[in-house]
């Protein structure tokens, strides 16, 4: 809390609170702290201007207010943004909130007239208003940021379509795959990531504006012009709801936390391929740290903290629900908690999305490394099994024995399904041929799955090609 806290609360400059008509006492001290929000909500300093702005005009043009006291208030609210642009505006713990430090200095700059902007409004549409334009705008970045990164994904993917790794199931080797099939599979992610926060957009795209306290407003307000004025498709159809309603930031929260589960899942993968048992990828100096004790480390932290930075976004979203949860309607003061959270998730997560697009723009990969482990742990076991199924009309069933013979017969002896000689081969199956050979390399394995969405390098460039017109 600043000094002037304890000074008048909420002053008007006649040491009265901006509410405090009734009041005869200041709160107590401990009353002011846990009250006050400015601190935080000072972030939503561009969203009061405008939601002001916005119902200043309606007002002028509804004839609420005379047009020469509308044309000083808008003035006054110009030069505020000024210093609130340039930093040099007063935020003061005595004015509580942004809606009220932003009035009170409208008053100091303007006068009484200043009294007059708050006709037909309550702080509660107000913060309604504020918050709901923020989490517009924290969706819309999201979105973008989530292209950006698909974007730098689709670059690798495309330069490593036909680069082989191991396709992995429970962490275990499992079919050959392409890298580039790898990465598009977090492309596919995120977008309907990038379209979960565009549904959620739509959804809150109504404008509270003009509910004022809970109940309406007795004045001839033009709630569609306000609406429209400031980006929404309609203004909210209920009052109470309009006040009382904070599912838009609930949604928003959500699609973040499931972005952010996504971002863990690849993090955790940059994690296991630039430590050295891998050596799938490397990362340049530009996104790695080194320790303080171990000279020959390079590790990579911005994937570690990506990885943990759900934590803190889920956390949010569970935080939110909680305070929301069992709320009476309309407004309760319990919702001014609904900003902390929602700040500090979108923070969190436009630094991992930004950070991600980053780290993969950066990464190479190791293609002979990868190449060599995409062909280790009988990889193409299942490639052997479809060729007894198409070359012997063997039931898969039973290929999948034969197959699994084979394997052990290499293992016992140390070696790869496709060193095994012809005699071995057909010491299992008599009427194996070395037309076998041919399905047991890594390349020929994914070559082959033409599937749709396949990992074959014809599939993924299709899936890249469309993509990137998606993106374009
Ligand atoms: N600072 C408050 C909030 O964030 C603004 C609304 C306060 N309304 C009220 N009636 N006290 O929710």
């Amino acid at each position: 809390m600043t000094d002037n806290a304890s000074k008048s609360p909420a002053a008007n400059g006649q040491g009265q609170a901006m509410w405090g008509g009734r009041f005869s006492a200041k709160p107590a001290e401990l009353m002011q702290a846990i009250n006050v929000s400015i601190g935080f909500d000072k972030r939503l300093w561009a969203q009061d201007l405008a939601g002001s702005r916005a119902h200043a005009r309606m007002l002028i043009s509804q004839g609420v207010i005379a047009s020469s006291d509308g044309e000083e208030i808008l003035e006054g609210l110009a030069k505020i943004e000024d210093e609130l642009a340039t930093g040099t505006f007063p935020f003061r713990d005595e004015y509580e909130d942004i809606h009220m430090n932003i009035e009170a200095r409208l008053r100091e700059l303007i006068g009484p007239t200043a009294g007059r902007l708050h006709t037909a409004r309550s702080r509660n549409d107000q913060v309604a208003v504020d918050f709901r334009l923020w989490v517009r705008d924290a969706a819309d970045r999201s979105a973008a940021q989530l292209e950006a990164l698909q974007k730098a994904l689709l670059a690798q993917a495309e330069t490593y379509a036909d680069a082989l790794m191991p396709g992995f199931t429970h962490l275990q080797p499992a079919q050959p795959v392409t890298f580039g099939h790898h990465l598009m599979a977090y492309v596919e992610m995120f977008g309907r990531d990038a379209s979960r926060f565009r549904d959620a957009r739509a959804r809150m795209n109504e404008c509270p504006l003009g509910a004022a306290a809970l109940a309406g407003s007795p004045f001839p307000i033009d709630r569609h012009q306000t609406a429209a004025s400031l980006g929404f498709d309609r203004p909210t159809a209920n009052s109470l709801d309009s006040v009382s309603s904070r599912d838009f930031a609930l949604e928003a929260l959500s699609a973040a936390s499931i972005t952010a589960t996504h971002l863990s899942r690849l993090a955790e993968e940059i994690v296991l391929w630039t430590t050295p048992m891998f050596g799938f990828i490397k990362l340049t100096d530009a996104f790695t740290t080194g320790s303080s004790i171990m000279p020959q480390k390079k590790n990579p932290d911005a994937a570690e903290l990506i990885r943990a930075k759900v934590g803190r976004i889920l956390g949010s979203l569970t935080t939110l629900t909680v305070v929301m949860k069992g709320l009476p309607l309309a407004y309760s003061k319990d919702m001014q908690e609904d900003k902390v959270p929602t700040f500090e998730a979108f923070d969190a997560l436009e630094l991992s999305l930004l950070a991600m697009a980053g780290m993969i723009a950066d990464l190479t990969p190791n293609t002979e490394k990868m190449a060599a482990a995409a062909g280790a742990g009988f990889s193409t076991a299942t490639d052997l099994a479809d060729w007894l199924v198409r070359e012997l009309n063997m039931p898969f069933r039973d290929a999948h024995h034969v197959t699994g013979s084979a394997v052990k017969a290499a293992e016992t002896q140390g070696l790869d399904l496709a060193e095994l000689s012809l005699a071995e081969f057909q010491a299992i199956e008599p009427r194996i041929t070395d037309g076998v050979y041919a399905v047991l390399t890594p390349a020929a394995s994914a070559a082959s799955r033409m599937s749709y969405g396949g990992t074959a390098p014809a599939q993924v460039r299709a899936q890249i090609a469309r993509w990137k017109e998606t993106l374009a």
